[in-house]
């Protein structure tokens, strides 16, 4: 597995690990001496196999209900009122267990308390292995926009593993294929999209998942591994977001606003795929993405069992996209795909965006 950092300055701010059994995350523990676990209340039983095996260093378990209307500030402060009542002082590491809304949560909580403790991340959803719980972005959804309060802090570590992925319900699963596949349209090294598309499409069309997944963990480890370094590589060269890490976003200024037109209808990975095809599809409006790309991609999304079309008329994403928290002066940083592995950033205004759409 390769070694994969997020380097800043040269100095190392985070490492993500690759591990085949959730034992292998011992050693990263062993260097602390008061560990506190939050985990997704869907994953305890992996938070006991953790603490039972990383024995008394382990203080405590803090479940949390993993959804979009618990991540909030609320959930923050009662992850860091349970610390304080059990004692945890600023030499406390926290831990967390489970997908992209825990660890954004988690990752917060510990950013916050006592000015900052560390903390590390295993996520258990294939969206958090590829995406959420690496790149220090920790955030919490704010008056119903989404992750609209939070801190860009590094976990010490991401510890990646398969294990936890085969009780991972399916639509979840389905989910995070659009952030892995999202990252390989970014930077398609050694075509890692083709390998992906073809891998997901064998699990998502599979009549016995779990054996397509115990069938695919080498190749899956592999990819995850390829997305992370994908991530951790952009983080490195941009932590803080002012210009390449941008990329990262393809899709979701779109999704973010179909994530609060529908209401927690559509899942996060599913509102990026449905916003990837419609970056494509402004991309090639604009006449700087061949014709066919957006189809292409719409193809192989739904392949792997994802939605590609709005459920609702596109002019209607326009005032949630105008509050992207990234809009300046009226304009909107948009990444488009003008190939598989080659986006660009536009400043670009959500009417004009709109207006493009409408043409179909
Ligand atoms: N911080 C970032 O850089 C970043 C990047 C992308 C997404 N995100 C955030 O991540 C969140 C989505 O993350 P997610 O898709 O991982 O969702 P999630 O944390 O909501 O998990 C999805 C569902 O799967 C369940 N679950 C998790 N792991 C499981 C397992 N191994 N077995 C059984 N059930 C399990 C959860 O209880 C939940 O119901 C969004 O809130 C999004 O904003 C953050």
């Amino acid at each position: 597995m390769p070694d994969i950092k997020i380097i800043s300055e040269g100095k190392v701010l985070s490492r993500v690990v690759a591990g085949r059994r959730i034992e292998e995350v011992l050693p990263l523990l062993s260097q602390h001496g008061k560990i506190f676990i939050v985990c997704d209340e869907a994953v305890e039983g992996l938070a006991r196999k953790v603490a039972a095996a990383a024995g008394e260093i382990v203080k405590t378990i803090i479940p949390v209900r993993a959804s979009e209307t618990d991540k909030n500030i609320g959930t923050v402060t009662l992850i860091c009122s349970k610390l304080l009542s059990m004692g945890a002082d600023r030499d406390a590491f926290l831990l967390a267990i489970g997908g992209g809304i825990t660890t954004d949560l988690a990752g917060f909580a510990a950013s916050i308390y006592k000015r900052g403790i560390g903390f590390g991340f295993i996520p258990t959803t294939l969206l958090a292995q590829t995406d959420a719980a690496i790149g220090g972005k920790n955030g919490v959804n704010f008056l119903e926009l989404k992750n609209m309060i939070g801190v860009i802090r590094q976990p010490e570590f991401t510890f990646i593993c398969p294990e936890p992925l085969l009780t991972l319900p399916r639509r979840d699963f389905i989910s995070g294929s659009a952030e892995m596949l999202k990252t390989f349209i970014i930077e398609n090294k050694d075509d890692n999209y083709g390998k992906s598309v073809r891998l997901l499409k064998t699990i998502a069309s599979a009549p016995d998942r779990q054996a397509a997944l115990e069938n695919s963990m080498e190749s899956l480890e592999e990819l995850i591994a390829a997305a992370a370094a994908v991530k951790a590589g952009v983080v490195s060269r941009d932590q803080f977001e002012s210009g390449e890490r941008r990329k990262l976003n393809l899709g979701h200024t779109f999704a973010h606003a179909i994530e609060h037109e529908t209401r927690g209808g559509v899942s996060h990975g599913e509102a990026v795929a449905i916003g990837t095809v419609l970056a494509a599809r402004t991309a090639e409006k604009l006449g700087l993405a061949k014709p066919g790309l957006a189809a292409g991609i719409a193809a192989d999304l739904e392949a792997c069992g994802l939605p590609t079309e709005l459920s609702f008329p596109c002019g209607q994403m326009a005032g949630a996209m105008t509050k992207d928290k990234k809009a300046e002066n009226g304009l909107v940083h948009f990444v488009l795909p003008l190939a598989i592995g080659d986006v660009q950033c536009r400043d670009l205004r959500v009417e004009e965006v709109i207006a493009l759409l409408k043409e179909d």
